[in-house]
C-alpha cells in the first residue's frame, strides 16, 4: 500500500495483465464513493457507474470476439474472447449527454477526472486499473448489455481493474517541454 499523494499519482499504471482474484466489492465501492468528489462544473453530477456481474461481463467478452472476428478472422476473435474472459474487475462509467456543447464538454471532463480518482485511490490499495475506449464501447449492443441509453448517457471508459500481474514502466516529456511562460 503506498500513502504519499506523489507516489500514488507517479507510480500509477495502467495495468494489462491482472491475476485473477476479483478485488472485494467494498473496496470499489469506496473508489466510487471517492470518485464522486471529482470536480464537476454546476455539482451536475454528470457521471454513472455500472458494475458489471459475470454475465454481463461474458456479454461483452462475446461481442467484442464478434468484432475482433469481423475485422480480423475467427483465431483472432477466440484470442481476444480468451484473454478478455480472464480479466477480474470490469466497470463501465458513463456521463449524462447533453445538447448543450458546453456542458457537454465539461460533464465529460468531470467524468474524466472520476475515473482517474477512482484509480488513484484503488492503486494506492494495491490495486491496478485499465482505462478502455475499444470500439466495443461504441457499439450499440454494448449499451443494450448494461441497459444504458446511448440517447442519454455515453461512455467514458470501461475500466478495468484487479491485482497487477506485471506492473509496465512509462515515460514522460521532460517538464521543460511542456510548460510555457507568457
Ligand atoms: C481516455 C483514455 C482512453 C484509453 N483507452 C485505452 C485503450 O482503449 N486501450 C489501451 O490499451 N489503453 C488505453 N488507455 C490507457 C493509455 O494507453 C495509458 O494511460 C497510456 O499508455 C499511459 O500509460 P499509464 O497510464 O501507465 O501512464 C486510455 C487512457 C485514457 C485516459
Amino acid at each position: 500500500m503506498s500513502d504519499s499523494v506523489e507516489a500514488v499519482i507517479q507510480g500509477r499504471r495502467t495495468i494489462n495483465f491482472f491475476e485473477r482474484d476479483i478485488p472485494p466489492r467494498d473496496i470499489i465501492l469506496q473508489a466510487i464513493d471517492l470518485a464522486r468528489w471529482a470536480p464537476n462544473h454546476h455539482l451536475t453530477e454528470p457521471w454513472h457507474f455500472y458494475l458489471l456481474t459475470p454475465a454481463t461481463k461474458d456479454r461483452i467478452c462475446d461481442l467484442n470476439a464478434e468484432i475482433v472476428t469481423v475485422e480480423k478472422g475467427a483465431a483472432a476473435g477466440k484470442a481476444k474472447r480468451e484473454r478478455w474472459s480472464r480479466i477480474p474487475g470490469w466497470l463501465v462509467v458513463t456521463c449524462d449527454r447533453s445538447d448543450d456543447q458546453r456542458r457537454w464538454q465539461e460533464d465529460y471532463a468531470a467524468c474524466c477526472c472520476a475515473i482517474h480518482s477512482f484509480s488513484l485511490f484503488l492503486w494506492s490499495r494495491g490495486i491496478g486499473v485499465k482505462w478502455t475506449t475499444g470500439e466495443v464501447t461504441r457499439d450499440p449492443r454494448f449499451y443494450d448489455a448494461i441497459w444504458a441509453d446511448p440517447a442519454l448517457e455515453r461512455v467514458v471508459g470501461l475500466v478495468w481493474y484487479g491485482y497487477p500481474a506485471e506492473i509496465p514502466v512509462s515515460v514522460r516529456k521532460p517538464v521543460a517541454d511542456i510548460v510555457i511562460e507568457v
